[in-house]
């Protein structure tokens, strides 16, 4: 049987008594043709092949190149070197795959991360990204344990939607009509009854119409997809593709809501912490000395790991919109014009804002709550009692240190009146949402939910400050490489 090995990271731990293993994986390094490190993925350490002087012939010594697969036969044996307990005395060694070593393009030396996203093929051969797509794994796991054990229904919405969830307008169209020479009405738009779907459609924004569409029948549900946004914002924080979480609960209102965002949000970081703490002192560690490079005020004030333990150890800040927008007002930064936009009531905060109320105001991550119903979208809650000019919906938005808004949620409006009168005033078809509106006419309950960006959250447990290093193949404008 081919694959009857054991994986590195096991070996690693297990009591060396000479027993007979195999193991496969790539050449990190080889030196004084003897001492091979190999790594097959399974952690960042790599367990050391000894290959006796006179063991391999010479044209095979020459093909033990950073890169090249290997599969070893040997004993596993007490190490003798500093930095390992146990390596392999190799008895047998066969080459895999070859790698050129001219040719490939990982040495063993620090490769910047710029470098890295144009080989982002070969880049979970590299420690960083072994470390950021384990923990991406386990976060992805810890996300549907956290719902399974309270017992939520994990519902698939679709990917090809003819609505546009967020009302914002940023979505890719999904056509098979040829773009050159499109069907035609009278006058002279598309006729989309041509297309394929008989309608005009487009790739999801958000799963949530449809979740809650679910949350009115299972009571709480999740979704945890891949979601599109044509917006053409190039940042460290937006992806055109991006994987997003969206529970939906029945017979919850917005306070629930952030005691259940709170509570998702610390336990994935209490999950990692207790499964990857390996991956997380290398990325510590690696963030640390990337912080050394930076001026002393741009400097982060916790390492990783005291910041993701300072996390779950201490409730959120919560705060509303209005009161977010006299702390801004009151600070010495808007005081000294240090904002590049503009702060008042009813702006749709800047992510300069954002970051000022938690790196330097709070200190931590901040919820804030009753948004200016004109910045937020037609499904959110309007707040009863509000003065004219300045209404206000049952939003929620969770602000973190170094991401800004990680997460995006609010309770619904249930009301059928109220939402269908603020559909009308948004020019959002009413027609066109009857199934939408259907739960408001059976059965409708108070109800809310929010969305955990996916890749947002596994920047801030790993560190990584570009959103592009914590998804494999990252899509934003202008480039969609692999
Ligand atoms: O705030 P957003 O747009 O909210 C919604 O889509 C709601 N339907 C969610 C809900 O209530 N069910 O997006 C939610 C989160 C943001 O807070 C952010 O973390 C992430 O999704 N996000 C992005 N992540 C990466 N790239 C982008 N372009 C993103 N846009 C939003
Ligand atoms: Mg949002």
């Amino acid at each position: 049987m081919f694959n009857k090995r054991t994986k590195i990271k096991a070996l690693l731990s297990t009591e060396p008594a000479n027993q007979e293993i195999i193991v496969m994986g790539w050449v990190r390094s080889f030196r004084n043709n003897q001492f091979i490190a190999l790594n097959d993925g399974s952690t960042n350490n790599n367990i050391q092949v000894v290959a006796a002087l006179g063991l391999l012939d010479d044209a095979t010594v020459k093909r033990i190149t950073t890169g090249a697969s290997l599969k070893v036969t040997g004993e596993l044996i007490a190490s003798m070197g500093k930095g390992q307990k146990v390596e392999i005395k190799a008895n047998t060694l066969e080459i895999l795959g070859d790698s050129d070593a001219e040719k490939y393009p990982l040495q063993p030396k620090k490769h910047s991360l710029e470098f890295l996203r144009e080989i982002a093929h070969l880049r979970f051969r590299t420690n960083t990204f072994g470390s950021v797509f384990r923990l991406r794994h386990s976060l992805a796991f810890a996300v549907h344990q956290f719902f399974n054990e309270k017992g939520f229904i994990y519902l698939h919405t679709p990917i090809i939607t003819s609505s546009d969830a967020e009302g914002a307008g940023e979505m890719f169209r999904v056509t098979t009509l040829p773009f050159d020479n499109a069907p035609r009405n009278e006058d002279g738009s598309v006729n989309f009854k041509e297309d394929f779907f008989g309608k005009s459609t487009n790739l999801t924004v958000s799963g949530q119409l449809e979740g809650e569409l679910g949350a009115m029948a299972f009571s709480e549900i999740y979704t945890f997809g891949p979601t599109f946004r044509a917006e053409n914002s190039n940042t460290a924080r937006h992806l055109a593709e991006f994987w997003m979480i969206e529970p939906e609960m029945a017979f919850h209102d917005i306070e629930d809501n952030m005691n259940l965002a709170e509570e998702f949000i610390q336990y994935l970081i209490r999950y990692a912490m207790k499964n990857n703490m390996e991956d997380l002192e290398f990325l510590d560690a690696r963030l640390a000395e990337e912080e050394k490079q930076k001026p002393q005020n741009d400097r982060a004030e916790l390492g990783l790991l005291d910041k993701l333990k300072f996390v779950v150890d201490n409730q959120f800040e919560r705060i509303t919109y209005t009161e977010a927008i006299q702390i801004l007002l009151d600070s010495p930064h808007y005081k000294k014009k240090k904002f590049k936009y503009d702060v008042s009531w009813g702006i749709d905060m800047q992510s300069e804002h954002e970051r000022y109320l938690v790196e330097k105001h709070f200190k931590k991550p901040v919820i804030v709550t009753g948004y200016p119903a004109s910045i937020k979208a037609f499904y959110m809650r309007m707040n009863d009692g509000c003065e004219p000019g300045k209404e206000t919906v049952a939003a929620m938005d969770i602000l973190a240190p170094g991401i800004g808004e990680i997460v995006g949620g609010s309770q619904r409006e249930e009301r059928l009146e109220v939402l269908e009168a603020r559909m009308a005033a948004m020019h959002i078809p009413l027609e066109e949402m009857s199934w939408y509106l259907d739960t408001r006419r059976f059965g409708s309950v108070p109800h809310a939910g929010f969305g955990l960006g996916f890749e947002r959250m596994v920047q801030f447990v790993t560190g990584m400050t570009n959103i592009r290093d914590v998804i494999a193949f990252a899509r934003t404008p202008k480039n969609c490489e692999f």
